[in-house]
C-alpha cells in the first residue's frame, strides 16, 4: 500500500475508467443510462456499484469515498451532504428499534444538542458519561441496550483528547462499536482504525475540503467489527430492498459481513432519507484532499505558535490545546498525535463582552465565523455562537467557560497572525 501523501492524490481513481481524464470528472447528472436489462439487474442487486441515480451513488462521489477509505485504512465509506447527516445516519442506524449510545459532553455544539434533544425523539437515547477522562465512567453507563460509544478524537472547541485504545477495548468487551468523529484531527494527523475504532465520521466541510466552500460529511467502516445479531438485528433482517438475482431477500450481513452498516445506510437511509452528496461538492472535497498534508501540517504549526503567544499575554486567563504548557493531554498527544494535535485551540479572554467585541472587530486576519479547518484563520466566541444552544449546565459539563474564544488556525503567516492578535490586545487593553 502506498503512503498517505500518494494516496491523497491517487487513491480510488484510474483515468482509464474515465476517458483518460487526469482530474476526477464531475458527473453532473441525476441519472445514468442503465444500458441493458441485465445491467439494470446487476445494479439493483448491488452486484455492480456503478451509477444508477445520484441520490444513491455517483462516480465522482465514489472516488471520494474510495480515496478516504484508503487514507484511513478502512473498508467502506459513504459520503453525505453534511457532517450532521453522517452523525444522524450512524446514531439512528445503530439504535434502530431503540437503544442508547454512550457519549461525552465535550463535542461540537450541534452534536451535543442533537444528542440531548433530537435523537431521543426517535428512541435513540444518549447517555453522557460523568467523567469523560476516566474509562470506568464510560463502562458504568453501558447496559444491555447500549449500541456504541461515541467520542471526538480531538474535541471541539477545547481540543481534549481521549485514550482511544482503552475505549476501543472497552467497547469490544461489550460487543459494541467505538464511533469517532475525527473531523478536527483529519486522517493526516490521526488514523483511528489503527487504534481500534470501528466507525469514523467526518465533517468534510472542515479540513478535508479545507477551503471553507463546501458542506459535506463522510462515514467510514473499518471492516473489522462483527455486529452480533442480538444487539444489531437490523443488519440480519432479510429485505426486499436487497434481493439477489433470483429474487431472494438478503440481509446487509449476507451482502457483506464486513460493512453491514454502510450497506444498510445505502439501501435504506440514502434511498429514503437521501442526504446525498452532489458530484460538484465531492469534486471540491477531492481538490482539498490533494493538499491536505501541507495544509494541516502548517495549520498545526501556526496553532502551536499562537498557543505560545497567547500564553505570554496577561489578558489571557488560560489556553487549551495539547501543546499548551498546562495541558493535561501531553501524554495522550505524545502517544496518538506525534505530528501535532490539531489546529483548533481555545483561550479565556479576560475582558468583558464589549472588550471582546472590540477585540474581534479589530482583527484583520481572523474571520469571525463558525467554521473550522479553513485556509483562513477563524475566531469565534463559542458559548454565544457554535455552542449557543447549550444551556449553562451543558456548557459547564462540556468544560466551555463563559469567556471561551476559539481559534482555528489557517495558512497565513504565523508572524502576521501573532502581530494581528498583539495589535488587537494592545488596542483593547491600552
Ligand atoms: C467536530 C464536528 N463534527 C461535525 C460537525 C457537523 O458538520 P457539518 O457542519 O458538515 O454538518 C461539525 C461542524 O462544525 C464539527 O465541528
Amino acid at each position: 500500500m502506498a503512503e498517505f501523501d500518494t494516496l491523497r492524490i491517487r487513491a480510488g481513481y484510474n483515468s482509464e475508467e474515465h476517458n483518460y481524464a487526469v482530474n476526477v470528472p464531475i458527473y453532473q447528472t441525476a441519472a445514468f443510462d442503465l444500458g441493458s436489462i441485465d445491467r439494470a439487474r446487476a445494479l439493483w442487486t448491488m452486484e455492480e456499484a456503478a451509477g444508477l441515480y445520484t441520490r444513491v451513488g455517483n462516480p465522482t462521489v465514489t472516488v471520494l469515498e474510495d480515496r478516504l477509505t484508503a487514507l484511513d485504512g478502512g473498508y467502506a465509506a459513504l459520503a453525505l451532504s453534511s457532517g450532521m447527516a453522517a452523525i444522524s445516519y450512524v446514531i439512528l442506524a445503530l439504535t434502530e428499534g431503540g437503544g442508547n449510545i454512550i457519549a461525552t459532553h465535550s463535542m461540537y455544539g450541534g452534536s451535543e444538542d442533537s444528542f440531548s434533544h433530537f435523537f431521543p425523539r426517535f428512541g435513540a437515547h444518549i447517555k453522557f458519561v460523568e467523567n469523560r477522562f476516566d474509562v470506568s465512567s464510560f463502562e458504568a453507563e453501558i447496559d444491555e441496550n447500549t449500541r456504541g460509544i461515541y467520542i471526538e478524537t480531538i474535541s471541539n472547541p477545547n481540543a481534549e483528547l481521549y485514550d482511544i485504545e482503552a475505549l476501543a477495548k472497552l467497547a469490544h468487551r461489550h460487543n459494541i462499536p467505538l464511533i469517532v468523529d475525527n473531523t478536527v484531527a483529519t486522517p493526516y494527523l490521526f488514523r483511528p482504525f489503527k487504534h481500534g475504532a470501528d466507525i469514523i465520521i467526518y465533517s468534510a466541510t472542515k479540513a478535508l475540503g479545507g477551503h471553507g466552500n463546501t458542506i459535506a460529511g463522510v462515514i467510514l467502516e473499518s471492516g473489522k467489527f462483527r455486529y452480533g445479531k442480538e444487539k444489531f438485528p437490523q443488519f440480519y433482517e432479510k429485505s426486499y430492498k436487497i434481493k439477489d438475482r433470483s429474487g431472494n431477500r438478503r440481509s446487509p450481513i449476507e451482502i457483506d459481513s464486513k460493512s453491514p452498516l454502510i450497506i444498510h445506510l445505502r439501501a435504506f437511509y440514502l434511498e429514503f432519507i437521501g442526504a446525498a452528496l452532489g458530484p460538484f461538492d465531492a469534486f471540491l472535497i477531492l481538490q482539498g484532499l490533494d493538499t491536505i498534508s501541507e495544509r494541516v501540517e502548517k495549520q498545526v504549526r501556526n496553532a502551536e505558535r499562537i498557543v505560545k503567544y497567547l500564553e505570554s499575554r496577561k489578558e489571557v486567563e488560560w489556553v487549551k490545546h495539547p501543546s499548551a504548557a498546562e495541558s493535561p493531554f501531553k501524554d495522550l498527544a505524545a502517544k496518538y498525535f506525534p505530528k501535532g494535535a490539531g489546529a483548533l485551540l481555545s483561550f479565556g479572554f479576560s475582558g468583558n463582552e464589549e472588550q471582546l467585541d472590540k477585540f474581534i472587530k479589530h482583527l484583520k486576519y481572523f474571520s469571525y465565523h463558525v467554521n473550522i479547518g479553513d485556509v483562513r484563520s477563524l475566531i469565534v466566541n463559542s458559548p454565544k455562537t457554535t455552542h449557543a444552544e447549550l444551556d449553562a449546565e451543558h456548557l459547564k459539563n462540556a468544560g466551555i467557560e463563559a469567556n471561551t474564544v476559539r481559534i482555528s488556525a489557517g495558512l497565513e503567516s504565523a508572524d502576521d497572525l501573532i502581530a494581528d492578535l498583539e495589535e488587537a490586545f494592545n488596542y483593547v487593553f491600552k
